[in-house]
């Protein structure tokens, strides 16, 4: 445990917004955690950049629309989705919390949400599995051992994981440079649940990810994980439609336009600036989502109203952690749906199926 203490109740008033979930959470977390966990690659510019595009977003207010209670619910690949919201993947959530995903998951599934499980997760597919009934998707790394990946599939297939969530953005880490400077290691007890222990060093996620990831990936590792599993496959860390076009023609189930929480390249654009271009060449074709910077339900529904199908919640999932332990984590998750309740209430747009870029004003002209 790296928080400073284990909490499992928010201590003082309950945080009113997500934005303040951070703040608290920072409070309570060793600064190299911290580092590790809010840090981008090189000059952070496309960290900043998440930001960035939804603080420019306006909505348009529509009056008398008689709408006193949207309906949030969506369905993807098949699946109820209590609102158009889940968690991402996020290696280690143990390092907020000693309960980790398994918090999560519990917390998520109470909210009627999806979670994603990072290959890097500190609790085992199994426990996590037991948490919730709500979808678990497995995210994938492609380790040059491709045994080591198949073994992975099958153990997340076997706990009843849902579809598999291919990461293509990380040939190579970003350089993280917070994390260079601080020298930073996981604490020992960090490790991976289901990985195998013997052998490994995981305490560097740069050195590890540069010996034991396969940086050499290509389109051709669609076909490989469909003859490995039966499971949907997403692929996330599209930034542009033609990838996008690569993808379907792939075979693809779903899309996450994501730039990795502004830690892969620097440079990269916004994903919510990516998302219509990317939106308008999948014309639904599969399913679409984003992550990067979400973190009011206003941001959740201009991502909608970008031809998103729905959003990811990234750090302030762990932010909830480290406050309140899987109550935090329901909290930060119910913030962001009471307010998409709201916007969507208040810009009269009866369902998330029904969010489109009429809710958004022309986009600034450049200055
Ligand atoms: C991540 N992300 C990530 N992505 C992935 O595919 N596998 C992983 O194991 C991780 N691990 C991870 C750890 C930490 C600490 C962070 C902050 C991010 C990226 C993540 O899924 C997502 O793309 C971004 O976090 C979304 O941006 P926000 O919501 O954090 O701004």
């Amino acid at each position: 445990m790296t928080g400073r203490d284990q909490p499992t109740a928010p201590i003082g008033p309950l945080p009113l917004s997500i934005a303040e979930y951070a703040e608290r959470a920072r409070s309570r977390t060793d600064p190299g955690v911290w580092d590790f966990i809010e840090g981008g690659a090189g000059g952070e510019r496309t960290l900043a950049a998440n930001r960035e595009a939804f603080e420019r977003v306006r909505l348009r207010p529509r009056v008398l629309t008689g709408t006193a209670e949207p309906d949030l619910s969506t369905t993807i690949l098949g699946r109820r989705w209590a609102a158009p919201l889940g968690v991402a993947p996020l290696a280690y959530h143990t390092l907020m919390h000693p309960d980790g995903e398994v918090a999560t998951a519990r917390a998520a599934g109470a909210a009627g949400l999806p979670v994603v499980v990072s290959t890097f997760a500190g609790r085992s597919f199994e426990d996590i599995a037991q948490a919730t009934d709500s979808p678990l998707w497995l995210q994938v790394y492609c380790f040059r051992d491709r045994g080591t990946t198949l073994r992975l599939i099958q153990r997340a297939e076997r706990a009843g994981f849902e579809a598999l969530v291919l990461t293509v953005d990380t040939p190579r880490l970003g350089r993280r440079l917070r994390d260079l400077r601080n020298e930073f290691r996981l604490p020992p007890h960090i490790t991976p649940a289901n990985l195998p222990a013997e052998g490994a060093d995981y305490s560097s996620p740069s050195a590890h990810s540069r010996t034991e990831m396969d940086p050499g990936l290509d389109w051709s590792v669609i076909a490989w994980l469909r003859s490995a599993s039966r499971l949907p496959v997403l692929v996330k860390g599209i930034l542009t439609a033609e990838d996008a076009e690569r993808a379907i023609a792939a075979g693809v189930d779903g899309i996450v336009v994501s730039n990795h929480g502004g830690r892969q390249l620097d440079g990269a654009p916004a994903a919510l600036d990516a998302l219509a271009g990317i939106a308008t060449a999948v014309r639904g074709r599969c399913a679409l989502l984003v992550d990067g910077g979400v973190r009011t339900g206003a941001d959740v529904l201009a991502s909608l109203a970008s031809g998103a199908d729905a959003v990811l919640l990234g750090r302030p999932v762990l932010h909830g952690l480290a406050v309140g332990g899987g109550d935090g984590v329901r909290h930060v998750l119910d913030l962001a749906v009471g307010e998409l309740a709201e916007a969507m209430s208040l810009t009269g747009t009866p369902s998330a199926a029904r969010a489109d870029s009429a809710l958004l004003t022309a986009p600034a002209p450049a200055a």
